[in-house]
């Protein structure tokens, strides 16, 4: 990310300006989980978008802060829901503060995000980002619904991942080409790129659940499996496997059963489930490179496909 490391430390600097609050329990848990890192993805999506369209303002730092803390607030949401623990290589707040406190901080970095937007004052801006918002929080619930349900299709999963993860990146990329005065084709291809690169981050991560390690990750496996949440490579091994490793399977969603992580993880790994799911991550990632293919050559755009390239070929 070398073309845009001192816009990232602007950024960094507005986050950090903007966390303040007088309640000291709300910059306790907000300093918390921001000063932690993350990969910031999502930010240097409007960045990159923004430069490689020749933006010259100051609004890029503002809006990647803004999406920053869209995300952060979604985060503590989701640990409180899935009941997570480990989070950035950290406990996560919910672990540590509590449940209701972490709903409020997220809350608290929700309501913060649009006081950023509207001082930004750009009303298409806010329709892409309000919209996204509501999408994700949409994709939440709706995979609520799914949980413990081992009949979910594939296309019904990747609703639900359309709109939980990738819609945020796609809202990301298209302010960033919408501040910097890109036109209408412009702003649909940021946001075919966006949408594509968050679908094929989303598998990778549900493969990492099983396959990674909670060093690299920041997070623990096994907590879809936990949860009784049917991701893609559960979906395959059902569709493919034997029909002792369906029944395992459809018990171990329907139970949350974490105790069989080791067997599901064996039966996955050689039926092919976490191959079929990274070549899905990878056809995805190809979509978002051709999205882009006739912005012009820069090094904003080099970094927009190794970005492609990273979400798929990544341990963390
Ligand atoms: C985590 O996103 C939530 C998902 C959509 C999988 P990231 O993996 O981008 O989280 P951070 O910001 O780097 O911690
Ligand atoms: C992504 O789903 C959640 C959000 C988009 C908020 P996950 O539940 O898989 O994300 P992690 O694995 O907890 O980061
Ligand atoms: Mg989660
Ligand atoms: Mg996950």
């Amino acid at each position: 990310m070398k073309p845009i490391l001192t816009d990232l430390d602007a950024v960094n600097t507005v986050i950090r300006g903007k966390l303040h609050s007088d309640v000291p329990l709300v910059n306790q848990i907000a300093e918390y989980i921001i000063s932690a890192g993350g990969k910031r993805l999502r930010p240097v999506l409007v960045l990159l978008m923004a430069q490689a369209f020749g933006y010259k303002g100051e609004k890029h730092h503002e809006l990647a802060a803004v999406i920053e803390f869209i995300h952060t607030a979604t985060l503590l949401h989701d640990d409180v829901v899935d009941e997570s623990s480990l989070r950035r290589g950290r406990k996560t707040a919910n672990a540590l503060f509590g449940n209701a406190a972490s709903v409020l901080v997220g809350d608290f970095l929700y309501s913060r995000a649009f006081q950023m937007m509207v001082g930004v004052n750009n009303p298409r801006v806010m329709q892409i980002v309000a919209d996204a918002t509501n999408v994700i929080a949409e994709g939440e619930v709706l995979q609520l619904l799914n949980m413990h349900n081992p009949d979910i299709s594939e296309a019904r999963y990747l609703d639900v991942i359309r709109s939980k993860t990738a819609k945020l990146f796609e809202a990301a990329a298209q302010i960033g080409v919408l501040i910097a005065g890109g036109n209408d084709d412009a702003i649909d291809a940021a946001g075919e790129y966006g949408r594509s690169l968050g679908t094929a981050f989303q598998l990778i991560d549900d493969v990492l659940d099983y396959s990674g390690n909670a060093a690299d990750i920041g997070k623990n496996v096994g907590d879809d499996l936990r949860e009784g949440k049917a991701t893609l490579p559960l979906i395959y091994l059902m569709q493919h496997g034997t029909s002792e490793q369906r029944t395992l399977v459809r018990s171990c969603i329907e139970h949350g059963d974490e105790q069989h992580f080791d067997a599901i993880l064996t039966a996955i790994t050689s039926s092919g489930a976490l191959e079929y799911t990274r070549k899905e991550a990878q056809k995805s990632a190809d979509t978002a490179t051709a999205a882009i293919f006739s912005l012009p050559n820069s090094e904003y755009k080099g970094s927009l496909l190794q970005l492609a390239a990273f979400a798929v070929d990544r341990n963390h």
